[in-house]
């Protein structure tokens, strides 16, 4: 399940030692392993307490399932609503977190990991399976040394992607690419208002609606983010709130409650606003009166399909598009870019190397 704020909060219990960082390969109380990088616990003020680095057992392998050697995964909000314990009851706990990666198949083919797990009851759509969940909510993640997922969640890694940009793939671009090209109903040419210039989602919207022929504005809390959007392909940016020069065809939220009421006054009539998260909380007033009256759209996403991303594999072939990589670091470092997400203080991905 896709995580937002205010889930009924989860209970919290399990009592363990604050994160501490085993050397890979090091065994600790598990026994000899995998290195990984776990949700202990959960810490919903301080979400670094609930971060454990420390030797797992290697994953077992059901029947149709492989067993993926992880050369990188990528970081999303998803990980930081874990350790809050916003989407995960604790009875899951220890688990280990992570959605994306990108590394080698049993035969030594290069792959992405499609992070949505279904349980058969999706007619095509795991998106739409009741059942599904994400790696690292009811199977264990991918910031680890290897990951088990269903052989069908297995996609051909593009050979001009690096392992660091397929590993961004799977959650923030893949929910981009859906939230642009199936949900929002835009044709090239149209302008589209992505909220939060910033985030892992919000820079996907901005280079894939670019590439796509979109003309994209974006607005962000940050002046410096600002300028690096425009860098990026943004044709205008505003300030958060700001006047914009015309209304917009559709809006991609991700912000939630800080942006919502700019997003509604921001649409021309018969405007849609495709919302994929709600960072800064989920009760603003709805403004009902707005939505009827000019024929609003609200149309919620998340994440997408396994044809989707092996489509978005080859859309980033096609025009060249990149993943934006704020930082790579060593999976053993991993405290230190959930602590940049956790503060805001990031353009583009945070990419772990294993
Ligand atoms: N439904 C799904 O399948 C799906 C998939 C991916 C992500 N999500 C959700 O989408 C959200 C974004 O994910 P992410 O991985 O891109 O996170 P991220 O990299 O941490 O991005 C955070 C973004 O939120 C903006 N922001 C945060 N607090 C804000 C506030 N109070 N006011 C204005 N802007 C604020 C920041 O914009 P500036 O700093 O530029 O202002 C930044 O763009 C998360 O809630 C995540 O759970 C959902």
């Amino acid at each position: 399940m896709t995580k937002c704020r205010g889930i009924p909060p989860v209970e919290y219990g399990t009592v363990r030692p604050a994160w501490s960082v085993v050397q890979p390969g090091t065994p600790d109380r598990y026994g000899s392993g995998m290195f990984a990088v776990t949700a202990a616990r959960v810490s919903p003020d301080d979400p670094l307490a609930a971060l454990e680095l420390g030797d797992r057992p290697e994953p077992a392998l059901p029947d149709g399932w492989a067993a993926v050697t992880v050369k990188a995964a990528s970081l999303n909000h998803h990980d930081v609503w874990t350790l809050r314990g916003v989407g995960i009851s604790v009875d899951r706990l220890p688990i280990i977190l992570g959605c994306d990666a990108a590394g080698l198949d049993e035969d030594g083919n290069e792959v992405v990991v499609h992070a949505v797990v279904g349980e058969g009851g999706s007619g095509g759509d795991e998106t739409l399976d009741p059942r599904r969940s994400l790696l690292s909510e009811r199977y264990n993640g991918t910031f680890a040394e290897k990951v088990a997922v269903p052989r069908r969640n297995l996609v051909p890694k593009p050979a001009g992607l690096s392992f660091e940009e397929a590993a961004c793939l799977p959650t923030a671009y893949l929910t981009a690419y859906r939230m642009l090209f199936v949900k929002s109903g835009l044709q090239p040419g149209a302008t589209v208002l992505v909220q939060g210039a910033g985030g892992g989602v919000a820079t996907a919207l901005i280079l894939l609606g670019r590439a796509a022929g979109y003309r994209v504005w974006a607005t962000s809390r940050s002046e410096a983010k600002l300028a690096r959007a425009l860098e990026l392909g943004a044709d205008q940016v505003f300030g958060a709130g700001g006047r914009l020069p015309e209304r917009v065809d559709a809006v991609m939220e991700t912000v939630g409650q800080a942006t919502w009421a700019h997003s509604l006054r921001a649409l021309r009539p018969g405007g849609r606003i495709v919302i994929c998260g709600a960072t800064s909380g989920t009760a603003p007033p709805a403004e009902l009166n707005r939505v009827f009256f000019l024929q609003l759209s609200v149309v919620g996403s998340t994440m997408g399909s396994r044809d989707e991303l092996a489509r978005l594999t080859r859309f980033c072939e096609q025009t060249g598009v990149r993943p934006l990589i704020d930082r790579t670091l060593p999976l053993a470092l991993a405290a230190e870019g959930v602590g940049a997400m956790i503060s805001g203080d990031l353009f583009g991905k945070v990419v772990f190397t294993v």
